[in-house]
């Protein structure tokens, strides 16, 4: 369902983020992306919803290719690909509930979204969104309370709350001590696999890739240099991938923590997105 054809990915300044990809995601699988930092894990999630527009060859998201220069079609696409972060990326002084409400701004009129005015059905999805997650108390609570763990939980919410086929997390539990990065993989696992959902993680940790994932892809300089069933992936494959043996460095630096605050009210998915991806280029990467 989600198809890579010889797709490049040259940014503004000449360097190659993606070079030559090739790959073939099924509808419902699970896919983690490994690879060593600046590897073109980011670049190469962002291709898939138009955040880094791709340079050459063709990008297919269903029946849908993907085209970054048609903002019409990028935001039907992207209503239906929902997309989480390292840093949860939750509107901290707004409640819980309006941040899952935000991911239905993918699904309703942008006039009701920029007034904050959601349907009686949006708030049901909402809170059944939330119900998924198990945080259906907090609804009411500000997002900025939440502990970690909670926090992605709102994140995976308010992409759920899109009703996606497609979700895209860059380092999703990165930020999570190890206990709480597991719960949060498995109810991600869980929720995909419930609703048939195409899953792409970017992972540093391999354990975590290994346990939770169908499939690995591992890149090293904007290329796919392994792509196989989990099983396959063996401490050799990824040195491979790594060019070197694994080390403790392997687990990532993480990444400053960006403030969403200055949103309004009214903030579609488009724009959490935007600021995102502003906020990771003032950073001098992404
Ligand atoms: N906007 C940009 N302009 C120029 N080069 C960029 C830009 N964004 C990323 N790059 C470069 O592209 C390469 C791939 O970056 P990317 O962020 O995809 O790596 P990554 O595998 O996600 O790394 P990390 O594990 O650190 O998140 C890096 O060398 C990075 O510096
Ligand atoms: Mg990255």
């Amino acid at each position: 369902m989600i198809k890579f054809e010889n797709v490049d990915v040259v940014y503004p300044n000449g360097f190659k983020g993606l070079d030559d990809v090739n790959l073939n995601i099924s509808q419902g699988e699970f896919v983690a992306i490994i690879g060593l930092s600046g590897a073109g894990k980011s670049t190469l999630i962002r291709a898939v919803n138009g955040l880094v527009p791709y340079t050459a060859g063709v990008l297919t998201v269903g029946e849908t290719v993907v085209d970054p220069k048609n903002k019409s079609k990028l935001r039907k696409l992207r209503s239906k690909v929902g997309m989480i972060f390292q840093q949860f990326n939750n509107v901290g002084r707004i409640s819980v509930l309006n941040n899952v409400l935000i991911g239905r701004s993918a699904v309703t009129p942008t006039w009701r979204s920029l007034i904050g005015w959601y349907s009686e059905a949006d708030k049901e999805v909402a809170f059944q969104s939330l119900e998924r997650v198990g945080i259906v108390e907090k609804a009411y609570d500000r997002a900025s309370s939440l502990s970690g763990g909670q926090q992605q939980r709102v994140a995976i919410a308010r992409v759920l709350a899109q009703d996606p086929e497609v979700i895209l997390a860059d380092e999703p539990v990165a930020s999570l001590d190890p206990p709480t990065a597991r719960k949060v993989l498995g109810d991600l696992r869980r929720i995909q696999q419930d609703l048939g959902i195409t899953c792409i993680v970017n992972m540093h940790h391999l354990d975590l890739a290994r346990d939770y994932a169908d499939r690995i892809i591992g890149m090293r300089a904007g290329q796919v240099v392994f792509d196989g069933r989990t099983e396959e992936a063996t401490d050799a494959v990824i040195e491979d991938v790594y060019q070197r043996s694994l080390t403790a460095e392997d687990v990532a630096s993480l990444d400053a923590p960006i403030s969403l605050d200055d949103l309004p009210e009214g903030a579609t998915v488009e724009d959490l997105e935007e600021a995102v991806a502003a906020a990771g280029d003032a950073d001098g990467k992404r």
